[in-house]
């Protein structure tokens, strides 16, 4: 597995898996694939079947890289510490990899000042945001004293989040992705992805996350089924070359699928 470097020198493998709506036995069947990041919030409500599908796999807890997410609620109502701590009960662990502010919402600097005690007392690895914009941004900036490491953004074959981006990296976070086949795999259908994915004799969703990784994007596809849950990692034995790296920036729509970050107020 490739990993990328965090400015804290943490490091993250490229890919993982994403685990929204999943239940115990489909995030075992992930494990059993090989994949180690795996991304959860306390949102999607399966931290706790997260935790016992890492037990039951046997595998060292040291392996593991375990994301998961503070939800607005606790932010707003300066629950951040409590919130955590319920979250690593729930994922059975004494510590979590990545730690991440899923929305942004009143309260961001009150919470992120306790997300820097929690990683000053070790129970984190990384910190870091999600869904944050630039104007996000400019509001934490002015308070925080560890900066985030990590932004995970919606970022996709039709919506590449390339401003943002490029934001991100200028102030040395790492962008991670969000619902890298647009939350559904329909976009998977597009004309473009499927001549590349014919070239190289590989699948349209092969090609998109390979485009993530060579673009230097974290990402954790979720899936359900384990025949694609195996076909989504093997993307390590190709290369796209630059005309598919063009072709793909041509499916650009400029447009999110998802709930817009620009809307929101803080
Ligand atoms: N921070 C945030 O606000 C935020 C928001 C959204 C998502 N996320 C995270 O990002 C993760 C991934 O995003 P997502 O869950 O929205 O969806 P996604 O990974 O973009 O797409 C999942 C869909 O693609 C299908 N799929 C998977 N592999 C495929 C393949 N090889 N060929 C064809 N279809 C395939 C899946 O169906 P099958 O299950 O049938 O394979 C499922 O319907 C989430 O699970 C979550 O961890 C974070």
């Amino acid at each position: 597995m490739i990993h990328a470097v965090l400015y804290n020198g943490f490091e993250v493998p490229m890919l993982g898996i994403g685990t929204y709506s999943l239940g115990e036995e489909q995030i075992g069947n992930a494990i059993q694939c090989g994949y180690r990041l795996i991304d959860t919030a306390a949102q999607y409500e399966n931290e706790d079947a997260v935790g016992t599908a890492i037990r039951k796999s046997g595998i060292s807890r040291n392996d593991f890289c375990i994301s998961t997410k503070l939800w607005i609620d606790d932010m707003k109502s300066n629950n951040t510490r409590n919130a955590f701590f319920e979250s690593l009960k729930r994922l059975k662990l004494d510590y979590v990899d990545i730690y991440l502010i899923h929305w942004p919402a009143a309260g961001i600097c009150e919470a992120w000042h306790e997300i820097e005690k929690l990683y000053n007392e070790g129970y984190i690895k990384a910190i870091g945001v999600s869904n944050f914009h630039k104007k996000h941004f400019d509001k934490l900036f002015k308070t925080c004293i560890i900066k985030p490491m990590v932004n995970q953004v919606e970022l996709h074959p039709r919506f590449h989040n390339r401003e943002l981006t490029d934001y991100c990296k200028e102030k040395g976070m790492a962008v991670e992705a969000w619902s890298p086949f647009g939350g559904t795999g329909r976009l998977l259908n597009n004309d473009i992805l499927q001549q590349i994915a014919f070239k190289h004799q590989k699948t349209a969703a092969q090609i998109t996350l390979r485009w993530h990784m060579q673009k230097g994007i974290i990402t954790f596809p979720r899936s359900g089924n384990m025949d694609r849950l195996k076909s989504n990692m093997d993307i390590f034995n190709f290369e796209l070359d630059e005309k598919d790296m063009g072709l793909i920036d041509s499916i650009d729509t400029h447009k999110c699928l998802g709930a817009d970050p620009e809307l929101i107020d803080v």
